[in-house]
């Protein structure tokens, strides 16, 4: 059980440290963490966001715990040294193309939610992110058009085989939950979309047990405020899959609550190789002040036992213990509380007894 444990910028290093006690807390035989630089912390050691030392890290570890990248001081920089550039890197090396980002709603905090409680109550979902392609991946720069003007530009693209196999990542895990999944597209103004819609009914033939249907992604962002509890799993694109996440973190409560998991092909000895991190950014307006919600990184933890190395057990332990511990108060300001990291992490470990 090799980890990196990339904590990253901003909060990233604060929140890591909780979910590294719980970690801990958990005594698991086996268990190796290495520490590594990502994002601007890795810039100003060695002058790029990922360097080869981490992405050699990266490879040699069966689970990345990453926390969070992005710093205002690096806005400047050309794209390809800014810390985001980390994250979407060790994305593309390691082949991690399938994100899954869970949101549901905790007992005891539907009020917490930016939905009215009962809306907010029926929340349980999962989101399943293509994270290897479209947009994000295509060509892109900035070019000047015939009058003279500065152009931006980004190709939006998906093959068959970059859907295909995002498809049955998500039917597979439709049929672990409700048997319901629905493919977010844009099929309506988008080729890639009408392929994408396309691929995903082909696959369908495969999951005779899964129900599937399809929404256009600016419907699916107003039904996940009017009735999320009517989505079960959601498919969709790297950038509506973006989009989609942090609109449901708020439906769930906060953006610091929702864990993300991102697989591959590659197998540890016991699962899935992967990346676990949470789905919010670095929040360099509160870094460093023991402010952030740690609940998000301790809860990646808990998909990464689940997930690489078949620990459903102490996975659900921990899940356990955060719900415990929200539901007895334990909120930072995120969710109208006002408690710190550290005392929301010691709260989480209470509650693992
Ligand atoms: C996320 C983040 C990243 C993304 C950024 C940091 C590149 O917003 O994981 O959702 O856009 O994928
Ligand atoms: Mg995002």
């Amino acid at each position: 059980m090799k980890i990196a444990i990339l904590p990253g910028d901003g909060i990233g290093t604060e929140i890591m440290a909780e979910a590294v006690r719980v970690l801990e807390a958990l005594d698991l035989p086996g268990m190796e963490l290495q520490d590594g630089l990502v994002g601007a912390a890795a810039w100003r050691v060695h002058g790029h966001p990922l360097p080869p030392e981490t992405l050699a890290l990266m490879h040699e570890c069966d689970a990345i715990l990453f926390g969070a990248v992005g710093d205002p001081e690096c806005d400047a920089l050309p794209r390809h040294l800014r810390p985001e550039q980390a994250v979407l890197g060790m994305r593309k090396e390691l082949g991690l193309f399938a994100n899954l980002r869970p949101a549901k709603v905790f007992p005891g905090l539907e009020d917490r939610s930016s939905l009215r409680a009962e809306v907010a109550g029926a929340i349980d979902l999962m989101i399943v992110r293509e994270l290897n392609g479209d947009v994000y991946f295509g060509d892109k720069g900035m070019r000047t058009t015939a009058i003279g003007e500065r152009e931006g530009y980004d190709i939006m693209s998906y093959s068959e085989s970059e859907v295909r196999r995002i498809a049955h990542v998500a039917f597979r895990t439709a049929r672990g939950r409700r048997g319901q999944l629905c493919s977010v597209d844009k099929a309506n103004v988008l080729e890639t979309s009408q392929l994408w819609r396309e691929v995903m009914i082909e696959v369908a033939a495969d999951y005779p047990d899964v129900t599937l249907d399809h929404m256009y992604v600016d419907n699916a962002a107003m039904q996940l405020v009017r009735e999320p509890g009517r989505f079960d799993t959601i498919v969709t694109g790297n950038l509506f899959g973006d989009i989609l996440s942090d609109q449901a973190s708020m439906c769930v409560g906060s953006i610091g609550l929702l864990a993300s998991a991102s697989l591959g092909t590659q197998q540890t000895a016991s699962g899935t190789k992967g990346a676990y991190e949470p789905i919010h950014g670095s929040a360099p307006d509160i870094a460093g002040k023991g402010l952030a919600n740690p609940v998000a990184m301790i809860l990646s933890a808990a998909m990464m036992l689940r997930h690489s190395f078949a620990l459903e057990t102490e996975a659900l332990r921990i899940e356990t213990a955060v719900a415990d511990a929200l539901n007895a108060g334990a909120l930072g300001g995120d969710l109208g509380g006002n408690m710190g990291t550290r005392a929301i992490g010691d709260a989480v470990l209470a509650a693992l007894g």
